[in-house]
């Protein structure tokens, strides 16, 4: 089994370091800088169909959902298409708006998530189109859906998802170009800079990927609280959640994952000095704003992370631990933030001496209800 793990302690770490590797693999033969294209050859989905559509839903459970929700930013952004996103468990039994123009993308790793599969055949009935975004070749979810986008993240062992979650990211981002492209909402220009950026994601994450002190740092200082809150906003806020998510999987910490424009409506009041903040505080479009959610938690003795573009002094003035992204587009931000919540969740979890791998009460793969 050690040699399965190749020198890393647990499956959990050797996947995250794989991360540039399988998201290479996720790209190869599908991105077209020149092109400012992107080709999904196997799709097998009518280009005058996806012209037509009119709403995009997409139903996925745990990490996978979040990928769900991060692809609402960038597909409403590039290709002008409502997209809605449920809980598959929630999709199930209400009463959705479904139409012969929806597409409805299920998004799974295993392909097997019995609430996936579930929410999907249900939209299926009522007329909808599905696309699966999955990992696993020929699964249930994958075979059932008209077509289907695989991520190439390999077979993934530690119940905490991570590579499947980036290369779930990196399909995204290439679907939204996708559907951009063919509903004439992105120009050849702007594709070409989206996909470029995309292609230099597995260098700057391998380069990310070395850094480790900060982490046994923040281990040290952090793996006996009992709670800790997690906020972002835009495309991050899913990150923010994700990040939540890995802690609570595998160190047992409680965290939370909030909207950080919402931190005045409730979380405001569980901050003190015994509350760490994690802040994912990148430079974008909303900067600004949560730059004051930095100073609003450091006004009341908050244990303030923050994850910031590199060289960012202003939020190292408030901060008390700093962990860096390189300064990269926005639609990219989320592909580098989630690896440094992968980290700094593990190395907690680690210091803890958890069983990283096979976190008590979870499974990899639900497939009952
Ligand atoms: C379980 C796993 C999670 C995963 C979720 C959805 O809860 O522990 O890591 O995100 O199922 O799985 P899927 O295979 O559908 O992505």
């Amino acid at each position: 089994v050690s040699a399965e793990k190749q020198g890393y302690k647990h499956f959990m770490l050797k996947e995250i370091h794989e991360q540039p590797a399988r998201i290479t693999d996720a790209l190869r033969g599908r991105v077209s800088v020149d092109r400012g294209d992107v080709d999904f050859g196997e799709m097998g989905f009518d280009e005058e169909w996806i012209k037509g559509l009119d709403k995009i839903v997409f139903v996925a459970c745990g990490t996978s959902y979040y990928a769900a929700q991060v692809a609402k930013y960038t597909i409403e952004e590039l290709a002008r298409v409502p997209v809605e996103v449920d809980l598959a468990s929630e999709f199930r039994y209400r009463n959705p708006l479904i139409t012969e123009n929806t597409l409805c993308i299920p998004v799974s790793q295993s392909g097997e998530t019995a609430d996936t599969l579930a929410a999907m055949r249900q939209a299926s009935e009522l007329g909808a189109k599905c696309l699966a975004i999955c990992n696993v070749i020929e699964s249930t979810i994958a075979r059932e859906a008209e077509g289907v986008v695989y991520t190439q993240a390999g077979p993934e062992i530690g119940v905490a998802s991570t590579k499947a979650f980036t290369t779930q990211l990196a399909v995204v981002s290439m679907l939204a170009v996708w559907l951009g492209r063919r509903r004439g909402t992105l120009d050849a220009e702007e594709a070409r800079e989206i996909l470029q950026a995309l292609r230099d994601v597995p260098g700057t994450m391998d380069k990310m990927l070395h850094e480790k002190a900060i982490y046994k740092h923040i281990a040290y200082n952090y793996s006996d609280v009992n709670s800790c809150l997690y906020l972002g906003r835009g495309n991050l806020y899913p990150i923010a959640c994700e990040g939540a998510l890995k802690l609570k999987e595998i160190s047992y910490i409680h965290a939370e994952g909030y909207a950080a424009g919402e931190m005045k409506h409730g979380p405001i009041a569980l901050i003190d000095e015994n509350l760490p903040v994690v802040i994912l505080v990148p430079k974008n479009r909303v900067y600004e704003k949560v730059f004051s959610n930095l100073e609003e938690v450091k006004a009341r003795q908050g244990q303030l992370i923050a994850l910031a573009t590199e060289g960012d002094n202003g939020v190292r003035d408030f901060a008390d631990v700093v962990l860096e992204i390189p300064d990269v587009p926005e639609y990219i931000q989320p592909l580098l933030s989630v690896v440094v919540m992968q980290l700094l969740a593990y190395h907690v979890a680690d210091f803890k001496g958890t069983d990283v791998d096979q976190p008590r009460n979870l499974a990899k793969s639900v497939t009952v209800e």
